[in-house]
């Protein structure tokens, strides 16, 4: 059976026990960092600062969503901070194709997240650039919202293109996963979960991060 990476977003943890909360992810695959520049959606998260902090916490790999409408200027100062993944929304940036191939040049993974409004076939010409797409399951900017079922058709579709055309993406999927609905997510394909609110309400995270996995 296929290992699901479980990425917890740390946007739900506690600020004021930031080292704690990170040493408690133990068994996390990689760390989700949720950036927002309130502008593109209603809400501020962290920038650059924090982020760096982060990456003194902790040797996994620093998955950012970023949930800003000038992604291109976020690429290098990340790259600078030693993030290992990057994605964007693709109704952020004109030039899409262009921008995973800066991700790329230093050796980041890129991905394209997709709103629950915006369709996967928008996708086609780019996927094979890919290395993952973030499939969102809430309306981005929040924690804690309610899952929008649309995202399991979305990530059959994505698996099922994958399979036809021999790609290699992952499929990622942030916002609303919980034991319920990653069983779903689990079984249509996707390769990653991202989890804020589920995993930090919970007592045990590593428990809970072994259930998302589906053991
Ligand atoms: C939403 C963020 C998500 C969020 C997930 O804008 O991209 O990563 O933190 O939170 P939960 O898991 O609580 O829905
Ligand atoms: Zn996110």
């Amino acid at each position: 059976m296929k290992h699901i990476q479980i990425a917890p977003s740390i946007l739900s943890a506690d600020f004021s026990h930031l080292a704690d909360e990170i040493s408690a992810l133990k068994s996390a695959d990689t760390i989700h960092l949720d950036i927002m520049d309130g502008h593109y959606v209603p809400n501020l998260s962290f920038g650059y600062p924090i982020v760096r902090c982060i990456r003194k916490l902790t040797d996994k790999p620093l998955d950012a969503h970023l949930m800003v409408t000038n992604p291109e200027t976020y690429i290098e100062p990340l790259a600078k901070i030693g993030i290992q993944w990057i994605s964007f929304h693709q109704d952020t940036v004109f030039h899409s194709h262009r921008l995973v191939h800066q991700i790329k040049s230093f050796g980041i993974k890129a991905g394209v997240a997709l709103n629950p409004g915006t369709p996967v076939n928008t996708l086609g010409a780019i996927l094979p650039d890919l290395d993952f797409v973030l499939v969102m399951s809430v309306n981005p900017g929040y924690s804690a919202q309610k899952f929008i079922p649309n995202a399991i058709d979305k990530v059959h579709e994505l698996n099922a293109a994958r399979d036809r055309d021999a790609l290699n993406f992952l499929i990622e999927v942030d916002g609303g996963v919980t034991g319920e609905t990653a069983e779903f997510l689990r079984a249509g394909g996707a390769d990653i979960l991202v989890s804020a609110s589920y995993i930090f309400s919970s007592d045990d995270y590593s428990k809970t991060i072994e259930i998302l996995r589906g053991n």
